[in-house]
Formats: C-alpha cells, structure tokens, sequence
C-alpha cells in the first residue's frame, strides 16, 4: 500500500489571468503536495501525473518507462503504433536505429556553422519586419519564419515550395486549425515529404535529408523522420521566441542587463527555456509494476510528466518562479532527459541566441503595442505552449 498522495481530478485548460508565464496553479500546488499525485485521465484510465524535478528525471532515464505510442492507456481504446520514422514515440532498439544516423547531423560544432546562416535569416525577417513597421506581430513577422526557414534549409526543402509548404506545416502546428483542416494539411505535408525523399535519392543536395538516403531507412521511414524534425523543431523554437520576447519584455530588468551583457545571451536562453518550458508535458507508460516516489504504479499505466512544472520544482530551482539571468544554472527539463533528449536542442539554442540578440539589438526601444493582458495566449490543451499573437511597437 502507498504512501497518502495527493489527487489531481482533471488537468487545468488555461492559466490564470496575469500568469501568462507559470504553470497552472493547480499544477504548482500539485507539486506542492508532493512530487507524484494520483490522477485519472479523461477517458476513465487510472494515470499519475509527476510535477518534481527529480521524478521526472529520474522516469526519464528508466527504462520501465516506455515512450512507445501503441502502449499509452488513457482510455477505452486502442492507440495505433507510432508510423515508421516517427521515433519520438518509440522505444529502444527502433528508436536509436532512427536516432543514430541524425545525431551526426546536430552536433554543437555543425549549428556552429549554421549560425552564419542563420543571423542571415534573421537579418532578412527583421528588416522586413523594420521596412513595414514601426509594429508588427512578432509572431509572423520573426519567430515563425526564423525556425521554417532554418528547418527547410536544413531538410533541402527547395525555395521555391518554401511558401506552401510553410502554411502547410503552419495549419498543422497552430492549435487553431479544424479537425478536417488538419488531416488535410497532414496528408499534404506527407505526400510533400514522401515526393521530396524521393527527389533527394535521385539529386543528392547538400542537406540533412540527402545524407540520410545514404542510410539504411527506407523512403516511407525518411518520410517520417523528416515530419518528426518538422513537428519536433517549428513550433517548439517558434514559440519560445515570441512566448521569451513577451517574457523579456515583461521584465525589462533582465533585458536591460542582458542588452548591457552580451556574454549574458548564452544563459539567457537557458533561463528562458527553463522559466517557460513550452514543451509543457509528455507521457511514459510502465512496461512493469515500479515503486516511484512512495507509489506503486502498476504495469501499464500512463503517467503525465509535468515538464514545466519539474523546472519550477523549489527543491531545485531557489526562487524558481523568478526570471533571472543570473542564477546559479542547474539542468532544466525544458529539452526532456534521457535516451529521448531533444536532438535538435543545439541548433535550438543557436537560433535563439541568434534571434533574440539581433532583434534586442535592433529594436532598442521594442515594446508590446497592447496591454500584456490581451495577449492572446494559446489555451493549455495545445500540445505546445505560447502567444497567438504579439503585436509590438517600436520608435523610428
Ligand atoms: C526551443 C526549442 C525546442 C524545445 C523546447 C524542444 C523540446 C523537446 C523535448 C522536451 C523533447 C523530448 C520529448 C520527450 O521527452 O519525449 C524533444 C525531443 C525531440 N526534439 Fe526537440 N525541442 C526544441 C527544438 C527542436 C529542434 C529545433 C529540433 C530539430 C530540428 C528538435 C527535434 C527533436 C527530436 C527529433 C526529438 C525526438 C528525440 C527522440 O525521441 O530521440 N527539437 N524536444
């Protein structure tokens, strides 16, 4: 028999009003009881949710714990595999055998050598950004064209599809699109990925993509490792750089002194990763019965883990709800942990500190255009967090 513990009966759909930045409160206070609750899915499954920091890592790297799609048990159905390529929701050895041709391709030294390229990219957004202004939503004008182009170019998307392929994607990954709309522009982007898989066996370019026809995966499991980079990679950086602008903004202390610090960007862009945590949740389902945090959760039971909440864990972070460039850094869970670590974590924080110093630097006077309470946030359900929009301003 357990431990008492904690019951969290349904999961928040929004946050407070004036919170745009922190967790739920019923998830703070979740963690506040303890670091594992007891909680029941939406569709009748006996599930648990996990807020601490050190639970959460510590199921991270246990291997009782599976990530594969097929076993998650949230309700009265069945829950088909993941598609071939779609690894993130695999478990060893499928998954590394995806995972180990990519690794090669973003390591720190290689998004090095794409920050070139990326500060061009940037350049382009905010002078165009500058040319229609002095306002704009940051959202279309800066964090989302920055990592679609960043990903077209690093797959060997060719230009000239640039633009429909970005609304595509874009419809698939805004949380505001219909049911019909969505298998729409899901089945476009496939059928998009699959012609383009087949175009970089026949022409090999010098891009992700190409390199990767010389593996051994097949073209339907390129084709899917390709959608996972998109789905993994857009709207996560998107949505930190709009969702870290308004934050910046809001705490016009820290920006100041990361304007008057330039050495200060590289923890900035931890800070905000961890203080914002857009990659807010994910699932692990026990392959056995295992004795976590008091509890003993059976085989095959899903359990939430609160990544947001873990990386606003006291017992972890001192005064963990403050923005603070400057505080003593220790290992946030804003990229996951473990064997499914975000692999894209560096170019993630190349384009961030590349984004974000240049658009400090050449907006000296950016500030929102509306009060901060009418920033339109997206609803918790989203399986990303952040801003719809942020419309700002700034002196000419
Ligand atoms: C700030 C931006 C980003 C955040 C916050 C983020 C967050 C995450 C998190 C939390 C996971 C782990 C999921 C889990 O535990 O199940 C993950 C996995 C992954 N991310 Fe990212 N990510 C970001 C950017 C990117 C980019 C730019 C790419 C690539 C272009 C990328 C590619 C991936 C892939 C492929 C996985 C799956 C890894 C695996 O299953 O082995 N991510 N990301």
């Amino acid at each position: 028999m357990g431990e008492s513990v904690h019951t969290v009966t349904a999961l928040p759909t929004s946050r407070p009003p004036g919170c745009p930045f922190d967790p739920p409160a019923e998830l703070i206070d979740a963690r506040r009881h303890g670091p594992i609750s007891r909680y029941t899915h939406p569709g009748g499954k006996p599930g648990w949710l996990i807020t601490g920091y050190e639970l959460v890592r510590s199921v991270l790297a246990d291997p009782r714990f599976s990530a594969r799609k097929e076993l998650i048990n949230v309700g009265d159905f069945e829950v088909p595999p993941a598609p071939p390529g779609e690894f993130l929701l695999m478990d060893e050895p499928q998954h590394g055998r995806y995972r180990k041709p990519l690794v090669g391709k973003f390591t720190v030294r290689r998004m090095r050598l794409l920050a070139e390229r990326i500060e061009q990219i940037t350049t382009e957004c905010l002078d165009a950004m500058e040319a229609a202004g002095p306002s704009a939503d940051l959202v279309t004008a800066f964090a989302k064209p920055i990592p679609a182009i960043v990903i077209c170019e690093l797959l060997g998307v060719p230009y000239e599809d640039r633009g429909s392929f970005q609304e595509q994607i874009d419809s698939f990954l805004n949380g505001e699109t219909s049911d019909e709309e969505l298998i729409a522009a899901y089945t476009a982007t496939q059928q998009y990925l699959a012609e383009l898989v087949v175009a970089k066996r026949a022409n090999p370019t010098d891009d992700v993509l190409s390199d990767l026809t010389d593996s051994d995966l097949t073209d339907e499991e390129l084709k899917g490792v390709s959608l996972i980079l998109l789905a993994a990679g857009l709207d996560t950086t998107a949505n930190i750089l709009a969702l870290g602008t308004f934050a910046l903004l809001q705490n016009p202390a820290q920006l100041a002194d990361l304007r008057a610090d330039p050495t200060l960007t590289g923890r900035a862009v931890e800070e905000l990763l961890r203080y914002l945590s857009v990659a807010k949740s994910f699932m692990r389902t026990t392959l056995e019965d295992v004795e976590l945090g008091g509890q003993t959760i059976k085989a095959g039971t899903t359990v939430i883990l609160s990544y947001n909440t873990a990386n606003r864990d006291p017992e972890r972070f001192a005064d963990p709800h403050a923005l603070d460039f400057r505080r003593q850094y220790g290992g946030h869970l804003a990229f996951g942990h473990g064997v499914h670590q975000c692999l894209g974590q560096q170019l993630a924080r190349v384009e961030l500190s590349v984004a974000i110093t240049a658009l400090i630097n050449r907006f000296p006077t950016l500030r929102l255009a509306v009060p901060a309470e009418e920033v339109s946030l997206r609803p918790e359900t989203a399986d990303i967090y952040g801003v719809k929009s942020l419309l700002v301003t700034w002196d000419v």
